[in-house]
């Protein structure tokens, strides 16, 4: 309940986290939600799950229902399962390696195949360059390389991350929620 009463309105978000074995996803949400991080690297299984619970503004909460899903299921045949009714994805590349960010439009083609909001538009995709703590690999140095890319292939923006040192990692998910917020 808000100052004045009035109950809070409250939003269930399903997020997809995707991208390439390795590139930091679970890093990133365990970041996010637990305020943790380890160099150690343990492969996920399968699809991992964290909730968010997010006190948006005075009368909204949002709970951010985050999938965390296995690099390792891009040659599985499970992903049409995990993608149901998301509201939005983050893909992420790991940004000293090239070979992941290759992979970035291998995932959004099958998410955009796969799954579909409501009112039939593709999942709204943020794209996250993350380890911007260690030195890029060739073109993924460059802002404006990466401006168009996200013009061209749809995504709503990208974002710098460092799971390892936390930098935009509340504030890339912020920016998220704001643009689900604002178009649903
Ligand atoms: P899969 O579960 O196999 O798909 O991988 P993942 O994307 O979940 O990667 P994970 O979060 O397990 O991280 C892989 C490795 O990268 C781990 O050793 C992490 O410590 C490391 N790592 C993750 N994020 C960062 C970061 O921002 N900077 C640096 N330097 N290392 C990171
Ligand atoms: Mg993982």
């Amino acid at each position: 309940f808000n100052w004045s009463g009035n109950p809070k309105k409250e939003h269930l978000f399903k997020v997809l986290v995707i991208g390439d074995l390795g590139v930091g996803k679970t890093s990133f949400i365990k970041r996010y939600v637990h305020q943790f991080f380890s160099v150690h690297y343990r492969a996920t299984i399968g699809v991992d799950f964290a909730l968010k619970v997010i006190n948006w503004d005075e009368d909204t909460l949002i709970r951010l229902q985050l999938w965390d899903i296995a690099g390792q299921e891009r040659f599985g045949n499970m992903t049409r399962v995990y993608y149901k009714e998301a509201v939005a994805a983050m893909i992420v590349f790991d940004c000293t390696r090239q070979s992941t960010f290759d992979a970035i439009l291998t995932w959004k083609n099958d998410l955009d195949s796969k799954v579909l909001l409501p009112n039939g538009e593709p999942v709204p995709c943020l794209l996250l360059s993350n380890k911007c703590d260690e030195p890029k690999d060739g073109n993924l140095s460059n802002p404006s390389f990466l401006d168009s890319f996200c013009k061209q292939e749809g995504f709503i923006g990208w974002f710098d991350t460092s799971a390892k040192h936390n930098i935009n990692v509340s504030e890339s998910a912020t920016f998220l929620v704001k643009h689900i917020l604002e178009t649903t």
